[in-house]
């Protein structure tokens, strides 16, 4: 099970002592059943390295540019940037980088250029709540993955993670069916269209540890993308032991 932490535009360097409990219960709890990873801003990506070295805590950022050579990209940080500060993963197509204008190309050639630079990707995908009401969910997903996708050939470094936007922050999750149908979906769609066996699909939205377990017995999510509660390491570790205990 994957428990990713998406920090978001959240952070300073005081915040990095919340990791010393998260240490510590890695510590006391090494297990093989998870992982953990932490996707903190740009900023204290250097930092974040150094403390979580010598542990099971993997890195990675947010976003980067598409192109992973460097350049005249003002504001800008590329795939290589982020692997050579020891970053492995990074998070691509994000709602909340799709809602400030990144396109499916866009994010075809962030993944491409990510894969290149050797990180391993967390795919965003997720509809919208006026998409649900049209009950255009599936389309959505499909063109999203399909677009997303197009002429990539390294899919076992991708991870999927399945966001509806509407969940985001608000509290609201996905009924246990409808969830259950939507990743069902996604699978075959991911097996049909890609050949991918097995592969890794995350829930994200308003996971926190009262509601993780309900998602777990669902039997069909590889773990979560937590955003709001990864900032807390109690809420972020008690995720990780509800959905086992
Ligand atoms: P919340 O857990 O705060 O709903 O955020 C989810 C998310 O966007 C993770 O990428």
């Amino acid at each position: 099970m994957y428990f990713i932490a998406n920090w978001k535009m959240f952070g300073d360097i005081k915040s990095l002592n919340s990791l010393n409990k998260v240490l510590k219960f890695l510590r006391l709890k090494n297990s093989n059943k998870f992982r953990l990873i932490y996707c903190p801003p740009y900023t204290l990506l250097n930092l974040f390295h150094k403390k979580i070295k010598n542990s099971n805590i993997e890195l990675g950022a947010q976003n980067c540019h598409q192109e992973e050579i460097s350049g005249p990209f003002t504001g800008s940080i590329s795939s290589k940037m982020l692997k050579k500060i020891g970053a492995k993963y990074v998070i691509i197509g994000h709602s909340e980088n799709r809602a400030v204008g990144e396109t499916n190309l866009i994010i075809n050639k962030k993944i491409e250029s990510s894969l290149r630079s050797g990180l391993k990707i967390i795919f965003c995908i997720g509809e919208t709540l006026q998409q649900k009401r049209k009950k255009h969910t599936h389309k959505v997903l499909l063109e999203q993955v399909s677009k997303g996708l197009k002429g990539i050939k390294k899919l076992n470094n991708v991870i999927f993670a399945y966001e509806p936007v509407w969940s985001i922050g608000t509290g609201i999750i996905p009924k246990s069916n409808d969830l259950k149908k939507t990743i069902v979906f996604l699978r075959k769609n991911l097996l049909k269209r890609f050949g991918l066996k097995n592969p890794k699909i995350l829930y994200g939205g308003s996971v926190n540890p009262k509601n993780v377990r309900n998602f777990k017995e669902l039997n069909v999510i590889d773990g979560f993308l937590v955003g709001g509660a990864s900032q807390d390491s109690k809420k972020f570790i008690d995720i990780v032991k509800k959905t086992f205990n």
